[in-house]
């Protein structure tokens, strides 16, 4: 995919334009269900796994159908060299495999399960601005809702290689089958917190409860900073809780999307600007990655 360079202009930080952009069909070497509704896939893709930085996505379509005819964004989970291996090593830039982790909701995903290893996908990127402007902190705190820590989890690794003493997992779910492979994080070096609705895992209740569980005065502990992915009301009481606290928060936007280079405007969300007004912002190509006092979320005043 193209660099920066250029799409820096204007304050859009993405890397992939219409102009630039490349569908590619490539090969799914392996896919199998890691947790409730949760499956993992793993492409032959080396532009996307060697050319991606944390929090990016990629757009992924089934090929030779108009049903469903749009395609879908998903997070680059995690970069292999070798198709069967378990954990990433070696330079990042020689990868050739990208995972990705789906949770089954509706047309696409639902379709997705059925492909074997062997079947191809169209896919297009790496997309978007990442999470590459998170300020260098000693704790860096990632916020999951749902299956929002698959943006995390490569954000966790870059900030403990790049000098973090601490990194941790706050992630909420359900219940305790769609908290698939949290073992990635803790291999990472990541210590990981867990809340579900029902309580089968971790503490019970949202992942609200778990940050004020974790973070309680007198636990002697604080975040640095808060980088965070879910549904939007979870990461609107995110920044809600952090800005209380006064940390900073950095949002990645679950917003849908039907081209993820910039020409649809599907994916548009109210974010401020720095005049004090507001207006739409293309989430894939100026996001999904946004300072959360940025967002103008549900029932603030500025969205209409
Ligand atoms: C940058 C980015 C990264 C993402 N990464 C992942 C990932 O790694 N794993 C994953 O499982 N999902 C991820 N998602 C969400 C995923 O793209 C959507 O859930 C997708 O729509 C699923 O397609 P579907 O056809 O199965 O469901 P659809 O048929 O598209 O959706 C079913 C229903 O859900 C609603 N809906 C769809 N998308 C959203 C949304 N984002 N927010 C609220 N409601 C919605 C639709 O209106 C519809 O009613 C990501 C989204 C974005 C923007
Ligand atoms: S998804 Fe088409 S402009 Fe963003």
């Amino acid at each position: 995919m193209p660099s920066d360079e250029g799409a820096e202009q204007g304050g859009i930080v993405g890397t992939c334009y219409a102009d630039e952009a490349r569908v590619e069909r490539k090969r799914i070497v392996a896919h199998r269900q890691v947790g409730e509704r949760t499956f993992r896939l793993r492409l032959d893709a080396p532009v996307i796994a060697a050319g991606s930085f944390p929090g990016q996505f990629a757009m992924l379509r089934i090929p030779d159908r108009v049903d469903p005819l749009l395609a879908r964004p998903l997070a680059i989970y995690d970069t292999f060299h070798s198709a069967d291996d378990t954990e990433p090593r070696g330079a990042a830039r020689t990868r050739r495999y990208a995972d990705f982790l789906y949770l089954v909701h509706g047309k696409f995903t639902t379709a997705l399960t059925a492909l074997p290893a062997g079947a191809e996908l169209e896919i297009w990127g790496p997309l978007g601005n990442g999470f590459r402007r998170l300020p260098p902190v000693d704790h860096l705190v990632l916020v999951a809702g749902g299956i929002g820590q698959t943006a995390l989890l490569a954000v966790g690794r870059a900030a403990l290689a790049g000098g973090a003493s601490r990194v941790t997992l706050c992630w909420g779910a359900r219940q305790a089958g769609y908290l698939a492979d949290a073992d990635d994080f803790r291999r990472a070096g990541i210590d990981v917190h867990l809340a579900t609705l029902d309580g089968s895992a971790g503490v019970r209740g949202t992942v609200i409860d778990l940050l004020d569980r974790v973070f309680a005065p007198g636990s002697g502990v604080r975040p640095g900073h808060v980088a965070s992915c879910g549904p939007e009301p979870m990461m609107a009481a995110v920044a809600h809780w952090s800005a209380g606290r006064g940390v900073g928060c950095t949002v990645s936007l679950e917003t849908p999307m039907a081209c993820g280079i910039g020409i649809c405007f599907t994916c548009v969300a109210p974010i401020r600007d720095a005049a004090g007004g507001w207006d739409y912002r293309r989430t894939c190509v100026e996001g999904p990655v946004f300072d959360a006092t940025a967002v103008v979320w549900p029932g603030e005043e500025g969205a209409g």
